[in-house]
């Protein structure tokens, strides 16, 4: 094992610690903001099942990969990669990948830290009287100003550059081991408040009961994506927290308590939503706004709704600000190594960066709202392009780096196993069945673009117009007029 070698960055002070680092770096708005609104624009149990398979077959075993890595390596990702490709006496053309996992947390950093902004923003929300149609008008109102998005992704970025100046290892120990569970409490407070909205079946039974029709390869690509995303997998930001593990931890259990608790939060994160979704007769599918719209209402009806409403926007921003550490460490630490350049001089140049790219997603909501890159707003391609193309990417590299490229001795080594059942099924999943699986759905994705077949996305949205054109037909024979709906640009009438 690794014990000799220590890294510059310094040492978590306990076991302890690793957990509770990477469980921040894991719990984050991909658990409570992004996870509710992923299944309900994918059709509910048909994602989530997905998700829980990619999460165990392939996050986890690629999660063991990257701890192992860092541990052994016992610098930034980049240079982790570069030390142990020596090793393996094979190509240093491996750095790459730990360069381009530094450069997709810079991406995720500016778009995360807009979201975040919400979140920070909605602490002085007041939580008083508000219904499904206020709701969803105060968060739209919030998106639509340019000057409340810019100041509230400023601010967080700058709390996120505060923090990671000052070292992680000395910031992050004190404060995380109270506020983590803090949050758990009151999202599960939410989930006794689901109980008795009247529909909290009706939301376990779409989060639970998988439609299979619904499954495609963009359900899965999504799902897949998600799966790193929320396991802050693919990227190094895992790979960096490694690096500073105690030398005789336990790789594995560690990373299933991580998977573990990061899994829980996402779930019921989703029970307490779905059902506030259903009670107020709100859409499931109502995408990035859903938490902003829907838990507010439950907050203003609860007793003491407005303590509880703004210790849970308290808390978010929090969790949020210790997964955004974890995104900006791997390139941080790289610079430092290789650069020899102060922390503080690191820091504020990848947090300058991350937040100019993120003033183009903020303002995707409102002045270049029109701004599209393959029909998406910037904040979405950003998303896209992190999420469901780098992230899986880099997550098939890795495992195939750990799977094929390092010695199997050393693998043994560092993981303090013996060869038996757990550690070849977990090596077999390394080696061949993380690869394929995505290998397998990205190569199902570009089928459907590549050939005349109906593309999943065209699907979904003609599913959004018989909906729409549904739900006028019966409003129509409701009140007895008729609707009918011009196009802004031509002046055309149509429908
Ligand atoms: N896992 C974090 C969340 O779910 O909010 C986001 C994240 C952090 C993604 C770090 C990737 C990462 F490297």
């Amino acid at each position: 094992m690794s014990e000799d070698k220590k890294s510059i960055h310094g040492t978590w002070s306990s076991r302890w610690t690793f957990i509770l680092a990477a469980t921040g770096s894991a719990v984050g708005l991909g658990n409570i903001w992004k996870f509710p609104y992923m299944a309900g624009d994918n059709g509910g149990g048909a994602f989530v099942l997905v998700y829980l398979a990619c999460i165990c077959i392939i996050g986890l075993p690629i999660m063991l990969g990257e701890i192992m890595i860092g541990r052994r390596g016992r610098s930034s990702p980049a240079n982790s990669m570069k030390s142990l490709a020596a090793e393996a006496n094979t190509t240093s053309a491996w750095t790459l990948l730990g360069a381009t996992g530094a450069l997709a947390g810079l991406l995720i950093l500016s778009f995360y830290s807009v979201a975040a902004g919400w979140a920070m923003s909605y602490i002085f929300n007041g939580f008083q009287n508000i219904t499904a149609e206020s709701s969803s008008a105060s968060f739209k109102n919030l998106l639509s100003s340019p000057l409340s998005l810019i100041f509230w992704h400023s601010l967080f970025i700058s709390l996120t550059v505060f923090i990671v100046a000052r070292g992680i290892l000395k910031g992050l120990e004190k404060w995380i081991n109270t506020l983590m569970p803090m949050l758990f409490l009151i999202i599960l407070l939410l989930c006794i408040y689901a109980m008795q909205t009247g529909a909290f079946f009706e939301g376990l039974r779409y989060l639970f009961m998988p439609d299979f029709s619904k499954i495609n390869p963009q359900v899965m690509l999504e799902a897949l994506g998600q799966a790193f995303f929320t396991l802050s997998l693919g990227m190094g930001a895992i790979m960096a927290y490694g690096a500073y593990m105690p030398a005789n931890q336990n790789i594995g259990k560690t990373a299933v308590s991580v998977a573990a608790l990061d899994t829980g939060v996402a779930l019921l994160a989703g029970i307490a939503i779905f059902p506030i979704v259903f009670a107020n007769g709100l859409a499931p599918s109502a995408g990035p706004g859903l938490v902003f719209e829907t838990l507010p209402i439950a907050f203003s009806a609860m007793p003491l709704g407005i303590l509880f409403g703004t210790l849970f926007f308290v808390l978010l921003s929090i969790a949020a600000l210790s997964s955004s550490i974890s995104l900006i460490e791997p390139g941080v630490a790289w610079l430092i190594e290789s650069l020899k350049i102060k922390r503080i001089t690191a820091t504020i140049l990848l947090g300058f960066t991350a937040w100019f790219i993120g003033l183009f997603s903020a303002l995707s909501f409102n002045l270049l709202s029109e701004f599209t890159i393959f029909g998406k707003t910037f904040f979405n391609a950003t998303d896209f392009l992190t999420n469901q193309i780098m992230l899986p990417l880099g997550g098939i590299f890795i495992a195939i780096f750990v799977g094929w490229i390092m010695k199997k001795e050393h693998v043994l080594d560092e993981l303090g196993f013996q060869e038996n059942f757990i550690f070849k099924a977990w090596y077999f999943s390394v080696r061949f069945v993380a690869p394929t699986l995505v290998g397998l759905v990205f190569l199902s994705l570009l089928y459907f673009f590549f050939t005349e077949e109906e593309s999943p996305d065209n699907e979904k949205e003609e599913e959004k117009e018989i909906y729409i054109e549904e739900m006028v037909e019966e409003l129509e024979e409701l009140k007895g007029f008729s609707i009918s709906f011009r196009d802004p640009k031509t002046n055309e009438i149509y429908l």
